[in-house]
């Protein structure tokens, strides 16, 4: 698929990943999927911490390693998946359920689920700059994913 839209940010803290982030948490739907790519400590868990948040959530979201996927209640549910440790790319966990479920799938490492994944998603990439400094690049796979990066490029934003 031809990606239709790249936008990016960069942040120079922890806190301006997840305002970032909380504010794709505000704006979200369910049935959305957003897939997390970078490398170990990049901020892929900061940066779901901060949409938790922008989705309501009280409950601290803590990386799901060891049981690579946890829900949330909060507006909509939030459905946080951390790949890492899937053997191999077609071990089937039940993730189709997710992606198509009432809540907003956000997956860590998801290109080792690689066949697994759905056909339209945000593939969201962050990139280490420097200690505190991150590059996050959001790109649109699908329709729905071209209007939510529209409606984050029209609030008043840290992006450059
Ligand atoms: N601008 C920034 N945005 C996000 N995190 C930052 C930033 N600056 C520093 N950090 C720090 O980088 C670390 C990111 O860790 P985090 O667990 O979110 O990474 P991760 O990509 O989920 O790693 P893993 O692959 O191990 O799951 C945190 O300690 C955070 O405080
Ligand atoms: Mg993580």
């Amino acid at each position: 698929m031809v990606i239709k839209m790249k936008l990016q940010w960069i942040t120079n803290s922890e806190q301006e990943t997840k305002q970032l982030a909380g504010r794709i948490g505000q704006l979200a739907q369910a049935g959305d999927v957003l897939l997390l790519e970078g490398d170990l400590g990049a901020g892929k868990t900061t940066f779901t911490k901060g949409l938790a948040e922008g989705l309501g959530i009280d409950r601290t979201v803590n990386s799901p390693t060891f049981t690579i996927i946890k829900e949330y209640i909060g507006r909509i549910p939030l459905y946080h998946m951390d790949v890492y440790r899937v053997q191999d790319e077609f071990e089937d966990l039940g993730f189709d359920e997710y992606f198509h479920g009432p809540g907003i799938t956000v997956v860590e490492w998801a290109h080792l689920i690689q066949e697994q994944l759905p056909k339209e998603y945000a593939l969201i990439k962050i990139t280490r700059e420097d200690d505190q400094q991150r590059k996050i690049v959001y790109e649109a796979f699908g329709e729905r994913y071209e209007q939510l990066g529209k409606e984050l490029n029209n609030h008043e934003d840290i992006s450059h």
